[in-house]
């Protein structure tokens, strides 16, 4: 069995920084036309000569022949003047703008720590039809870790869209039926990127058999009824629900740790990962709509013009993958994945 599809985005990607990223770059580049890619650096990514600089390294790093294009954001901090997003407006490559609530995740302690102080950068943002990708979980230790996507929606989103409510909004790596909800009755100006991860696997998954720090990522998997939701948004025909992997790779020792890093790697199997999805659901075509069209609508960018394959053929994740000195454990390492990109034209263009 064989699916082609118009070759596809992926609207939430981390790619990190110089040796780890050469080594993980390939990978979302044979399957994905452009990326979102995430700014979370550190130190972040907070203005435009730093977006450009980035988006140089990950171009000067691309394999020879690779046709990629990474769409730059910028990391917004209790700082950041609306003169930089009139610059990032004007830029070309700058699509977005990433709020990350102070400590909430990897690399956030220069988040925002109170909206208060990012109003005039909102109001420009607004104004230029600059989105806002959130990172949508509170940090207030009182809340269960399991409920802070739920309550960001009900203590920040409702505000924040009453506020703002010309903003366009992406509700990044949604992983509740309560933030799926949100999206659906909040109109067009609002969207959510869903990974591949969250559709596959429910909160079992940390602790199956034992501790499983490779399924370990924030928003952290939550129980069945949620999953069961975003596959039904993901396999919709909602144009506000589309695909952003959040591939967070992290070395082998910073997760196998006492103190284990958040992040989930999908880059090698990202788009096969999505169809076994589908397929479970009996919706692969809809795969099409969710990957390769919807997103690139919602930022109102041209759809892809190439195509990739899919083959109904199970092949085995490698134990480890080289990232940089070290070496990452992948998602499903060891296991099979049930789809593969057909080898001599895994992108036409
Ligand atoms: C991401 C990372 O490692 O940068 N981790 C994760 O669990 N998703 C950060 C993020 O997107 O929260
Ligand atoms: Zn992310």
């Amino acid at each position: 069995m064989e699916l082609t599809i118009t070759r596809p985005d992926d609207w939430h990607l981390h790619l990190r920084d110089g040796a780890a990223m050469a080594a993980i770059l390939a990978a979302t580049a044979r399957r994905f036309a452009r990326a979102i890619v995430m700014p979370n650096l550190k130190p972040p990514v907070t203005t435009v000569p730093q977006a450009d600089a980035y988006r140089q390294r990950i171009l000067a790093a691309l394999p020879r022949g690779a046709d990629f294009e990474p769409l730059m954001t910028l990391y917004l901090t209790d700082r950041t003047p609306a003169s930089e997003i009139e610059a990032a407006a004007r830029s070309g490559f700058v699509k977005a703008v990433k709020y990350y609530p102070a400590g909430a995740t990897t690399n956030s302690e220069n988040g925002v720590t109170d909206w208060r102080h990012v109003r005039a950068p909102l109001a420009a943002m607004e104004r230029l039809r600059l989105p806002l990708l959130l990172h949508g979980e509170v940090t207030d230790p009182a809340v269960d870790v399991f409920d802070r996507e739920r309550v960001f929606v009900e203590r920040h989103l409702v505000p924040l869209r009453r506020d703002f409510p010309e903003l366009r909004i992406v509700l990044e790596h949604v992983t509740t039926a309560e933030a799926v909800d949100f999206v659906r009755a909040a109109g067009p100006g609002v969207a959510a990127t869903i990974t591949a991860h969250h559709l596959l696997w429910n909160r079992n998954a940390i602790f199956q058999g034992g501790l499983r720090p490779h399924a370990y990522c924030l928003p952290v998997l939550k129980r069945e009824r949620h999953r069961a939701a975003l596959l039904a948004a993901a396999t919709g025909d909602e144009p506000q629900f589309f695909l952003g992997t959040d591939s967070a790779p992290h070395a082998r020792a910073a997760k196998e740790s006492d103190c284990g890093c958040a992040g989930i790697y999908t880059a090698h199997a990202a788009i096969e990962l999505y169809a076994e999805a589908f397929a479970a659901a009996g919706a692969l075509e809809r795969l099409e709509a969710f990957a390769s069209h919807r997103g690139a609508d919602f930022y109102r960018l041209p759809r892809n013009r190439g195509t990739i394959t899919l083959q109904r053929q199970p092949w085995t994740v490698p134990a480890t993958l080289p990232f940089g000195d070290q070496v990452l454990v992948p998602m499903r390492a060891g296991e099979t994945v049930a789809f593969r990109l057909a080898p001599d034209h895994a992108a036409t263009t």
